[in-house]
């Protein structure tokens, strides 16, 4: 085998290796995201439509802006009633897709107190820009 040979096959061990190793050190960070609590402190539903954001809670009652607790963990159960949408609180490095016929869930825990914008960030028709309401995070 000459030197050439050698060399392209060490480099593409070291590549396979690197990219293994990679992976393996990013499994708890995707588990993390991944894994909703079992017993979270609080259920909101969101409901997305063109162009606004429907909070409901699981006392029944309705909002248009989502209102937690500082430190709670909070599932969201997110579905849209006509295009996708795009739930987003820049703040919070927060994202997720709101999709027509399906319940996309996914947990936060805001921990500090304050206002935080909630702007759809999906492109969703005229008034996509106006589609924006508060995260309200309480003491
Ligand atoms: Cu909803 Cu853009």
């Amino acid at each position: 085998m000459d030197a050439a040979k050698t060399l392209e096959i060490s480099t593409i061990v070291g590549a396979t290796a690197i990219l293994f190793y990679i992976g393996f050190i990013s499994l708890p960070v995707l588990y993390a995201f991944q894994t909703i609590p079992d017993d979270p402190d609080m259920v909101v539903e969101v409901i997305a439509r063109q162009w606004a954001w429907e909070f409901r809670y699981s006392d029944g009652s309705v909002s248009d802006r989502l209102t937690v607790k500082a430190g709670d963990v909070v599932k969201l159960e997110l579905t849209s009633e006509d295009v996708i949408h795009s739930f987003f609180v820049k703040d919070l490095f927060f994202k997720v897709d709101v999709i027509p016929g399906k319940v996309v869930e996914i947990w936060m825990q805001p921990d500090v107190p304050g206002e935080y914008w909630i702007q759809c960030a999906e492109f969703c028709g005229k008034f996509h820009g106006s589609m924006r309401t508060r995260l309200v995070v309480e003491e």
